[in-house]
């Protein structure tokens, strides 16, 4: 029997982390697994924490660094942290209040909501609570097998007042889909992400959910099509990392989806200098698949990454308390993102970089 929700934050509370197990006791197993689980042997995930475990901090004492922030501008909005919440399907099954909560926790934090195509409630009632606190939230696009349907679905995203859009491109194949209860549904679709049926003697990947995905023909085509900033998510090798600005994308994330798409995929952290020496800082590079505190946001940062999206961990601050959960949890690693900066000697996101040369073997 799963726990109730708590209506305040739950006691003892250090670090995002300690929401981890609070959420275990308040989901059922199946959600549970929905949410933790990598794919395959659960290579990649590992392999995510261990890049982070790997990178150090180097301390810089003596640094004046009063009147240091995190304020970065990006995509035109302005943002008072580099923390973003990642887009994660189906809110509604890990707390009633869904992806209405976690809005009005970023904005309140004066963060970004990446709210997912496969959200369980509207996007305009998703944009609403965001503004009750702060800005809109960010749209994430999924690929709806046509350009037709893609594109309306982009419109009325637009049309609720969604500023920045980013394209998933790293998960087109479902493995295996999980049986959502009825009450839990992807509200904004016409109709299901599911395979074609593929035909007489087709393979069901190639000919069937492959069918469905998109290609560079495709990315080109909404490029043409959209006024907003277009964001691509999912790149982990710089040639596509190149294709992707040459097509005039305007920002990429360096992600392996949590690590629940193709095993054996490199930790994000590892791909991204490589990816960031191509891009040559043409447009920001964002990251995300193992960021659990506000130490591993500077590790990514100084790497160069302009800013991080936080999975899992968010998702343990709304199971356990809903909107004030996930506002915790963000707050959490903010402070410890500044804290890491002021120990590192670095009073503005800019002096990461520098902050840390010299370090690398
Ligand atoms: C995701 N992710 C994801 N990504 C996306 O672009 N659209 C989506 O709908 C989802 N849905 C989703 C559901 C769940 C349960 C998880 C855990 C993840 C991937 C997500 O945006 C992000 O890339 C990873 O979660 C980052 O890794 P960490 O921080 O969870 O390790």
């Amino acid at each position: 029997m799963s726990e109730p929700r708590l209506d305040s934050l739950p006691a003892a509370i250090e670090t995002a982390g300690d929401y981890e197990a609070h959420a275990a006791t308040r989901l059922d197993p199946v959600a549970w697994r929905y949410l933790q689980d990598g794919s395959g042997k659960g290579l990649t995930l590992a392999a995510n924490r261990r890049a982070f475990e790997a990178a150090s901090l180097l301390p810089r004492p003596l640094v004046d660094v009063r009147g240091g922030h995190t304020r970065l501008n990006l995509f035109g909005q302005t943002l008072a942290h580099p923390i973003m919440l990642a887009p994660i399907a189906y809110q509604r099954l890990f707390h009633a209040d869904g992806e209405c909560a976690s809005a009005m926790a970023a904005a309140a934090q004066g963060g970004a909501f990446w709210v997912s195509s496969l959200a369980s409630q509207t996007l305009e009632s998703i944009a609403d609570a965001s503004r009750q606190t702060g800005d809109a939230p960010w749209f994430q696009l999924y690929w709806q097998g046509e350009r037709a349907s893609t594109l309306r679905l982009t419109r009325r995203a637009e049309a609720a007042g969604y500023p920045v859009l980013m394209l998933t491109v790293d998960a087109p194949v479902k493995l295996a889909t999980l049986q959502l209860p009825g009450a839990v549904q992807a509200v904004n679709l016409e109709r299901p992400l599911t395979a074609d049926p593929p035909p007489p003697n087709g393979s069901p990947v190639f000919d069937g959910w492959m069918a469905r995905a998109p290609t560079w023909d495709d990315l080109a085509w909404l490029r043409d099509q959209l006024r907003q900033p277009l964001i691509l998510k999912g790149i982990l090798h710089p040639d596509d990392a190149e294709h992707a600005i040459r097509l005039g994308c305007d920002g990429l994330v360096v992600s392996n989806h949590g690590g629940r798409v193709l095993d054996g995929a490199p930790a994000s952290l590892d791909a991204l200098p490589e990816i960031l020496a191509r891009v040559a800082g043409r447009v920001p590079v964002l990251l995300d698949s193992g960021i659990r505190d506000g130490r591993d946001v500077f590790k990514a940062l100084s790497l160069g990454a302009s800013a991080v999206l936080l999975g899992r961990p968010y998702i343990w601050g709304l199971t356990s308390a809903g909107a004030i959960g996930v506002a915790h949890v963000i707050r959490l690693l903010r402070d410890e993102l500044e804290m890491s900066m002021a120990l590192c000697g670095c009073k503005t996101l800019a002096d990461l970089n520098m902050s840390q040369r010299g370090h690398a073997a």
